[in-house]
């Protein structure tokens, strides 16, 4: 044996030895001082290594201090706040409800700068989850996007960065191709970002959120050069003609369609090189008639390379997607034991609460998928539904699966007469069973696993949120909706409303018995009590929270519309607007690059009469999975509804909407839920070991740091979901 390679083989031992004994750490306290990006470190676990606070003194943990954005005061109509803000060298940044970004000293709050994005020009209004730090040098970036611009703002001063785009501002449709591609203009159509881009080198690489309609852009995933806001490169997530993945759709499927858009966020192996995402579901979410085939690389993890955009890898977790299964957030880097190796793995969690892991270098699964064949007889016309879809045989999934009588509410005799009747008259089958016109009651159309995204510590355990929420999904005939040959003669703005807006509201008739609060969108019948044409009119401009702009829908088809909703127009309903319905069918038949022949009837969550959850408990629930074996560490519920705690009904679990924190402290910090507290848990145990009742709900993401030796934990409370009160305001804690 040469000396060489004795040295090889004992460094080889020594790191072996490191490897398989994790608990081995290195304890330095400030090494995680910062929370430099969003999801925590590049590999978006969301973990912390800081230990000050631990599982012994959290329960002295107290607020620090408190910093008032200044809008969702009581009695607005407030915007959640979804940031998950970053700290650098001492300072946060973060976003307020209204999309201004601002950097606060994040060790007493104090206000540095603030910007607004809008100034001089109406706002827009949409889910804003973080920005993005870059620096060199004395040059140091903030980097978000708000509307359709991409920002670059000087981190010490809040001003814009002149040299960077067009004074400090990108046009968000630069990449995404033109009108000799696609037959119509990408800069028509809408595109915001609400989950931050990840940086590499100079790059900031990022997704993008678009309509899920006929108007629905691709959504390439697109790498932006931080110093001068030029595209650097391009990855079609949609494959033009001759592109890898163009047969596994119809011929001119990229021409009508787009989505297949990474919403949720982003992580990056930055030694390998390598970007990890997930993909959402192609457009038109419920109907797949213009896209025969499993389209790629819609539904997808995918590893890229992240100098050129070239892939490396992919795996499809939802083959030609029927039911809006987008993959949520973004996946985990974490390290596993595999065969007596440690194995560098990505850990992808789904709405439909599957967590599937892979080799990062190869993209094989680390535990068996298995296709399963799904039911093929009842789909729409036109469409043909792919005959299997993965399921990865471990973990177990952590939300429900296929909805059957066992599993129906018996909180009450009503309720559960209730629910037992709808689904009696509804179409049962598993959960991969194509939409149709009879209506369906299903699961994970919105998560299971949430935007809130997943936690993993060294030791490859992932802590994941989620829920059990019911949906009622009910397929129409376009032409009935359009007011076409098939049925009465429609107003010009009904047909306008059921083509853009009844997706998400519901026309009349197809509102579900239950009342307008079991509605997931608001349902717009009796409008006019409560909003006038001056208000309604700039809310189709600007859009807000989950609602798009639609300012590319002309001011007279904008006007038409509001006075469908609110009862005024003046055209008596005749032959003459017949003849006008036709011409706007043409008219949008030219304008939108995609007419579906079928609709869905709403994004309809399905709750009981008194508005609870339509399923037996939990409704809500956080995971501790040991991906090492794929086994539960622990599963317990997450929140409570007070008034059925005073019953004395154990706790259930409330819907859930932000992620959580671990830190080397042995905690886990989570909001969300329906009760707008903060808890903190025991990450071996599973016990709540600390609680806080915040001034209005987190639905964020915590996040911890440390300054000048003081470890906080700090968290937005934005309220506003779930019909609950708005909240302007961060709040940090720390040790007295
Ligand atoms: C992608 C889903 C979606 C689409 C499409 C959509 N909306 Fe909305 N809409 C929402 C959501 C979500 C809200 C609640 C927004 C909030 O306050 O956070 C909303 C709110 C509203 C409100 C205010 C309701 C209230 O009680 O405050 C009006 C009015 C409205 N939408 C009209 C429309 C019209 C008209 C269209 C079509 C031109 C449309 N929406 C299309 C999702 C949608």
């Amino acid at each position: 044996m040469t000396i060489r390679f004795q040295i090889i083989c004992l460094i080889f031992i020594a790191a072996t030895l490191c490897a398989l004994v994790p608990a081995i750490r290195d304890q330095d306290d400030t090494k995680d001082a910062d929370w430099p990006v969003y999801g925590g470190n590049n590999a978006g676990n969301r973990y912390s290594s800081l230990t000050q606070i631990n599982k012994d003194n959290v329960k002295n943990l107290q607020p620090a201090w408190t910093y008032d954005t200044g809008e969702n005061k009581p009695g607005e109509r407030g915007m959640d706040i979804q940031c998950q803000p970053i700290v650098i060298d001492g300072v946060m940044y973060g976003t307020t409800p209204k999309l201004k970004v601002f950097a606060v000293d994040a060790a007493t709050g104090k206000e540095l700068w603030k910007f607004d994005p809008f100034e001089g020009k109406r706002p827009r209004f949409h889910p804003m989850r973080g920005v993005v730090y870059w620096s060199e040098g004395n040059d140091k970036r903030i980097l978000f996007t708000a509307g359709a611009s991409l920002f670059a703002l000087n981190a010490e001063n809040g001003q814009l960065v002149e040299s960077f785009g067009k004074n400090g501002e990108v046009d968000f449709h630069d990449g995404l191709g033109d009108e000799a591609t696609y037959g119509y203009d990408p800069y028509q159509f809408n595109i915001r970002n609400t989950t931050p881009g990840v940086i590499f080198k100079n790059l900031l690489i990022t997704g993008s959120s678009v309509s899920e309609g006929g108007d629905a852009l691709p959504g390439h995933i697109r790498a932006f050069d931080v110093r001068t806001g030029k595209v650097a490169w391009v990855f079609r997530t949609i494959p033009l003609p001759g592109e890898y993945g163009y047969e596994s759709w119809s011929k001119d499927s990229y021409k009508k369609l787009g989505g297949a858009n990474c919403w949720a966020g982003m992580v990056i192996d930055e030694k390998r090189g390598m970007v990890f995402l997930g993909t959402g579901s192609p457009s038109v979410d419920f109907y797949g008639g213009a896209r025969k085939g499993s389209n790629l690389f819609a539904n997808c993890v995918i590893a890229l390379d992240a100098e050129t955009g070239k892939r490396i890898w992919h795996f499809q977790t939802v083959h030609h997607d029927l039911w809006d299964r987008d993959i949520p957030c973004p996946p985990n880097l974490i390290r596993v034991r595999r065969n007596g190796k440690i194995v560098d793995a990505v850990a992808q969690a789904t709405k439909d609460g599957y967590i599937f892991l892979f080799d990062r270098d190869t993209g094989k699964p680390l535990f068996p998928v298995k296709e399963v064949a799904v039911p093929q007889a009842k789909s729409l016309p036109g469409d043909q539904p792919w005959p299997t879809q993965p399921v990865p045989v471990k973990p177990a999934p952590f939300a429900y699966q296929t909805l059957t009588e066992a599993d129906i509410t018996t909180r009450t005799p009503e309720a559960h007469a209730y629910v037992l009747d709808r689904f009696r008259s509804s179409n049962k089958g598993p959960k991969n069973q194509p939409p149709d016109l009879t209506g369906g009651l299903l699961y994970g159309i919105g998560g299971g696993a949430e935007w809130g995204g997943t936690a993993a510590d060294p030791e490859g355990i992932v802590y994941v949120n989620g829920n059990n929420m019911l949906w009622w999904l009910k397929m129409r005939d376009a032409r009935e909706v359009q007011g076409g040959e098939k049925s009465q003669v429609l107003s010009r703005g009904q047909v306008l409303f059921n083509t853009n807006c009844a997706a998400c509201h519901a026309t009349d008739s197809q509102t579900s018995t239950a009342s307008a609060a079991t509605q997931a969108y608001p349902v717009l019948k009796d409008i006019g009590q409560r909003m006038t044409r001056e208000q309604i009119g700039p809310l189709l401009e600007t859009g807000r929270g989950r609602m798009p702009s639609f300012q590319h829908i002309s001011k007279e088809d904008r006007a038409a519309i509001v006075d469908f909703l609110l009862k005024t127009e003046t055209k008596p309903a005749g032959n003459d607007i017949h003849v006008q319905t036709a011409t706007i069918a043409t008219k949008r038949d030219a304008s939108f690059p995609y007419q579906p022949p079928y609709v869905n009837n709403g994004n309809v969550q399905f709750r009981d009469p008194d508005n609870y959850p339509a399923v037996k408990p939990p409704w809500g629930m956080l995971n501790a999975i040991d991906m090492n074996t794929g086994e539960y560490l622990w599963k317990v519920p997450l929140g409570e509804y007070p008034e059925l705690a005073k019953q004395g009904i154990p706790p259930t679990g409330t819907e859930n909407h932000g992620g959580p924190l671990v830190t080397a402290g042995g905690l886990l910090f989570i909001a969300a839920t329906y009760d707008e507290k903060l808890r903190a848990f025991d990450t071996q145990t599973g016990k709540v070991v600390w609680e806080y009742p915040l001034p209005a709900g987190g639905f964020a993401s915590p996040v911890t740091y440390m300054v000048d030796g003081k470890q906080y934990i700090a968290i937005a409370a934005g309220g506003t979901r779930y019909g609950l009160k708005p909240g302007g305001n961060y709040i940090a804690f720390a040790l007295p």
